[in-house]
């Protein structure tokens, strides 16, 4: 039986754990680029012992950012920044993984601490939001959303083709579509944003179009022996925005497009959602265990999921594959060894590289001594 600690192998690729850092946007770039800060931020979770690190949801065109604060990989420039945090996330031996997305009608936005609103089309920081139709997100976001045609729609698919070769090139191991929280994808399956009436519009088969070929286009450059996966909006928690039911069938159909996991999230089309549990614990894990169950694709799963007890028994009792973490990751650099500490794993040291745990280990000192509370017991990882 597998535990959060279990390596984890996906085509050619294995996890030395099952857990992830979650993509988060980090509002820290300037023209597109990764910096010293993003350096810092995903090696010290590497080196903290999380087994696959995401930085944060890489946008594919410059109007596919969150802001003009975002990283990007439309651009050469670009890439020196993003082969380092790969190349740093490797040493300190997790998989460096890249979210490949685009904002569509939740893009051109302040900084979230400036006050959640996004940025006039004219304001030198804004631009033109482009959507599947005509609907702003309404709430905090009102700018007037233009229809994307159908040549802009194929143009975005080769930047994801373009996107996807340049992540190989930077030495990224696993690539995440990122189809959840409002974005582009998000509102391509979502009937509250998708209005069309061409073939990317109306039935759940057509507002799965654009997923479909972006997937496609991506396969076509990113290599079989690399896990492609994808993070999908599976729940709008509105009656008429996208249903769960529709969100497990699309899983099945991309799966047979090539698709290697599922990281099941929410939908996040519109403010107007009904009874999330956004306080639960683990509130997506049933959800995700449902399409591991039905369609037969290992799945991941983020929300509310950083007290290690509950990680743990997430993968013990085979509901989800890998957790994901956002916000306890930012918390706490050292999560996994702090959660292995809590599970009494046997050498929580373990986790990190071998050129610091060595010292560690071989150097204990009197317990306690070492910025870690003594732990009591210890029981092996299995
Ligand atoms: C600061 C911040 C930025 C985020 N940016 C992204 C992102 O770029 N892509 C994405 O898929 N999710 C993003 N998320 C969502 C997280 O990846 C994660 O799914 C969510 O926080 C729930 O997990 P948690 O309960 O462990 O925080 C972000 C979350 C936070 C807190």
């Amino acid at each position: 039986m597998p535990d959060l600690f279990s390596p984890f192998t996906l085509k050619d690729v294995t996890l030395r754990n099952r857990i992830v850092m979650s993509p988060m946007t980090m509002y820290r770039s300037t023209d597109g680029k990764m910096s010293d800060f993003h350096i810092m931020l995903m090696g010290s979770r590497a080196a903290g012992g999380f087994g696959l690190v995401f930085p944060e949801q890489i946008a594919i065109l410059p109007e596919g950012r969150t802001s003009t604060g975002c990283a990007g990989i439309y651009d050469d420039a670009q890439m020196e920044g993003l082969s380092r945090v790969a190349a740093i996330i490797k040493d300190m031996g997790a998989v460096p993984a890249i979210q490949l997305g685009h904002t569509g009608r939740k893009g051109s936005e302040k900084k979230p601490w400036h006050g959640k609103t996004q940025l006039a089309p004219d304001d030198p920081d804004g631009w033109q939001l482009k959507a599947p139709s005509p609907i702003s997100y309404g709430g905090r976001y009102t700018y007037p959303v233009q229809e994307l045609t159908v040549d802009e729609i194929q143009d975005i698919h080769r930047a994801y083709a373009r996107a996807a070769q340049r992540a190989l090139d930077c030495g990224f191991e696993w690539l995440e579509m990122h189809f959840a929280h409002g974005y582009l994808g998000a509102s391509f399956f979502s009937p509250l944003a998708n209005q069309r009436t061409d073939a990317y519009g109306g039935s759940v088969e057509n507002r799965l179009r654009f997923h479909r070929e972006a997937f496609d286009a991506v396969r076509a450059v990113w290599p079989e022996r690399l896990p492609l996966t994808m993070r999908l909006g599976s729940d709008d928690f509105n009656e008429a925005g996208t249903q769960f039911d529709d969100a497990v069938w699309a899983v099945g159909q991309m799966k047979q497009h090539g698709l290697d996991l599922a990281d099941i999230s929410l939908g996040l089309n519109t403010d107007a959602m009904k009874d999330v549990p956004f306080t639960e614990i683990a509130f997506m894990v049933d959800r995700a265990a449902r399409v591991r169950r039905e369609v037969g694709i290992p799945v991941g799963v983020s929300w509310n999921l950083g007290i290690p007890a509950v990680a743990d028994r997430v993968i013990r009792e085979q509901l989800v594959d890998l957790v994901f973490l956002g916000r306890p990751a930012l918390a706490n650099p050292h999560w996994p060894v702090w959660a292995a500490r809590e599970l009494a794993h046997n050498d929580p040291f373990s986790l990190i590289p071998e050129d610091w745990h060595w010292w560690i280990r071989s150097r204990p000192g009197p317990d306690g001594s070492l910025g870690w509370p003594a732990v009591a017991g210890g029981r092996s990882s299995g």
